[in-house]
């Protein structure tokens, strides 16, 4: 049996956790050699995220400068991912998701003819400036990419509307629940100083499309929150982006009963979640994972390409505007029906065992 060489992609923190289930699934397969190759398009989040799940990357590009434009991260990584492609000449290459360094790789793997395979591909908004820029990157994604691995049958929907070719589209379900379950069986504690007896409401937030006035709402109705509900703990582990994190520090600042903290590693940040009586973010994969816990989750965006968990009632759209937000959040704090309606522990994004089956469509193909 000939061997493959596989090279697997990965930039910032959601790439790790996602695609962490299949390159340790891929490195258990006699066919498969697998390159891991870290754009390190995020520096600190990442190294954080992969010693988590004890992958050490065999190539490094440190590509990550503070505020760094689009322009040049996408110009720099493209640069560089052409020298590796040339070197290290993949078999075929996985990305996952809809970073910059999805785009880059898919743009460079196609440049140079090779095959690339696209874990959680086909999310769609519909509306190009929404998220900003992960929805262009998708959908260029898409054009240049050869395998699909599609976490529901309503994102298979989506690609065949766009022309794509049945045969080329896989429903996987979606690897971060591999990586919550697995990651949830450890059992990790919270372990920080928060007030056990209060209720939890855990918060994120980090969405280009939400620089400026809208994340400034998000901070005011936080301050709302946090002031109205002194017998509520809320904990918001604030993003390194500087334009998120220099004024969250300002403007929720001195509020006895709003910790906030650094990035929390995956574990701990998973028993936040199973902590939280209730979250509220604008992150992907959050809205992904608090369904499987059975939290409700407040989305601070104005479209979701996740509309499963909103049909299935435990995610809701609320939006960037401060009065809606303090609203549903009061809402959901006062009326325990309401309450129960939204925490359901069903998940439509999958069953935990997604990385397998995009081994299995690869072992396929390639042996
Ligand atoms: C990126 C992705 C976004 C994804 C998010 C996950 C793009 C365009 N954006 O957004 O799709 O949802 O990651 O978190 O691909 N920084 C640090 N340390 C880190 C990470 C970031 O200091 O470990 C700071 C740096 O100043 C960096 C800035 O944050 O320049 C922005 O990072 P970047 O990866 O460009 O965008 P994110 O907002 O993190
Ligand atoms: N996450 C984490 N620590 C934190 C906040 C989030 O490990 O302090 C995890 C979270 O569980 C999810 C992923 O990071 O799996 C989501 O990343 P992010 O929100 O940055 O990106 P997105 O999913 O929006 O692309």
């Amino acid at each position: 049996m000939s061997v493959v060489k596989i090279l697997c992609v990965i930039g910032t923190r959601p790439e790790a956790i996602k695609m962490a289930p299949v390159i340790l699934a891929l490195k258990k397969e006699r066919w498969a050699q697998v390159h891991v190759l870290a754009t390190a398009q995020h520096r600190q989040l990442l190294d954080q995220t992969l010693g988590f799940f004890g992958i050490n990357p065999d190539t490094d590009l440190d590509i990550m400068r503070p505020s760094q434009t689009l322009s040049t991260l996408t110009a720099h990584l493209l640069l560089d991912l052409d020298e590796v492609l040339l070197k290290e000449k993949p078999d075929v290459v996985l990305v996952q998701g809809d970073t910059t360094s999805v785009l880059a790789s898919a743009l460079a793997c196609f440049y140079h003819r090779i095959p690339v395979g696209h874990v959680e591909a086909g999310l769609r908004t519909g509306d190009i400036q929404q998220p900003f820029p992960e929805e262009a990157n998708r959908v260029i994604t898409s054009k240049l990419v050869r395998w699909h691995f599609v976490p529901t049958e309503n994102v298979r929907q989506n690609l065949l509307t766009e022309g794509v070719v049945d045969a080329n589209i896989f429903v996987t379900g979606n690897t971060v629940i591999d990586a919550l379950l697995t990651t949830v069986a450890l059992g990790v504690e919270l372990g920080l100083d928060i007030d056990p007896s209060k209720r939890l409401v855990l918060v994120t937030s980090h969405r280009r499309e939400n620089f400026g006035e809208p994340f400034q709402n998000i901070c005011e109705a936080l301050r709302t929150l946090a002031e109205n509900n002194p017998q509520v703990q809320f904990l918001f582990p604030v993003h390194p982006n500087p334009s998120i994190k220099d004024v969250a520090q300002v403007c929720l600042a001195g509020l006895p009963n709003l910790t906030l903290c650094a990035p929390l590693a995956y574990p701990v940040f998973v028993a936040a979640m199973k902590a939280a009586y209730l979250i509220l973010t604008d992150s992907g994969g959050v809205q992904e994972e608090a369904p499987a816990l059975g939290k409700p989750v407040l989305v601070l965006r104005e479209e979701t390409e996740r509309p499963e968990a909103v049909a299935q009632g435990g995610v809701r759209l609320v939006g960037t505007d401060c009065t809606r937000i303090v609203e549903e959040a009061q809402r959901l704090l006062d009326d325990s029906s309401a309450y129960r309606l939204m925490a359901q522990g069903v998940s439509p994004y999958g069953d935990g065992q997604a990385a397998g089956r995009i081994v299995q469509a690869l072992r396929e193909h390639f042996c």
